[in-house]
């Protein structure tokens, strides 16, 4: 039987947030952010482990007390110079420690998504779990989208159709995610689909919406709150 593993990329320093702490620590909700995703992932009962990796100068994890997630954290202080890097840096580190077999599922999730729920992650899995290429949650473009020139003015209207904002979880098996991240060293793709792309592969969208959203400038901060706020109090 193949497994599912969670892996959290939270080795990235949050430059547009502008904070001297990293974003993934920043509070949200009584908590630091990276709690609610590790939260989630770790309250999947099909999900095993779940794998940290942080950068290798990481001073903020050991602030807190993550004891209520013991049976299912893996930490590694192993992050790279890119999220891609950060995330096959863990692979390998967590392939020697717990030795993933090629078919385990890999589900990668951004630290800075803390709003992700329990119902997105449940369809992700359930649509993908027996699919030859594996997936990611993502969201068909609702706003009018403009290109533009260097002096930003519109330079065109670009047609919407069929074009989706990519989120986390993106799923893929081990060997397959591995390889594909091995391919796409020293390039500059920013999420593990491109990667999967890159060899071939058309990985499968599966319908999310905006409340999975990444916090990434100050203001999606309390955004972040409310949603957490309102769900907390459902
Ligand atoms: N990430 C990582 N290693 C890196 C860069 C990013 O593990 N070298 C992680 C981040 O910690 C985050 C996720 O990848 O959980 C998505 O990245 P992003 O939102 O871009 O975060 P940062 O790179 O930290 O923010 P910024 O791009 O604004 O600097
Ligand atoms: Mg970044």
């Amino acid at each position: 039987m193949s497994k599912f593993l969670a892996l959290i990329p939270a080795a990235g320093s949050g430059s547009r947030m502008g904070n001297d702490v990293p974003k993934q620590y920043l509070p949200l909700s009584g908590k630091p952010m990276i709690y609610h995703a590790i939260n989630t992932l770790c309250g999947n009962p099909l999900i095993a482990d779940v794998l940290i990796v942080l950068a290798p100068h990481d001073s903020e994890w050991d602030k807190y007390d993550w004891s209520e997630f013991s049976g299912k954290l893996r930490v590694f202080k192993c992050g790279g110079d890119t999220r891609a890097a950060s995330v096959l840096n863990g692979l390998t580190a967590a392939q020697h420690a717990l030795g993933i077999s090629p078919e385990d599922w890999i589900l990668v999730h951004d630290a800075a998504r803390p709003c992700l729920s329990r119902s997105q992650l449940d369809k992700l899995i359930d649509e993908l779990a027996d699919d030859a290429v594996g997936g990611l949650l993502a969201v068909p473009v609702a706003d009018t989208l403009k290109r533009s020139n260097q002096e930003n003015r519109v330079a065109c209207t670009e047609p919407r159709e069929h074009l989706w904002q990519a989120q986390t979880p993106q799923m893929f098996r081990y060997g397959l995610l591995a390889q594909a991240l091995q391919n796409a060293a020293n390039t500059q793709i920013t999420d593990d689909a491109s990667a999967v792309e890159a060899i071939g592969l058309r990985p499968k969208l599966v319908a999310s919406d905006s409340y999975n959203f990444k916090v990434t400038y100050p203001n999606d901060l309390a955004l972040a709150e409310l949603i957490l706020q309102q769900r907390n109090s459902q």
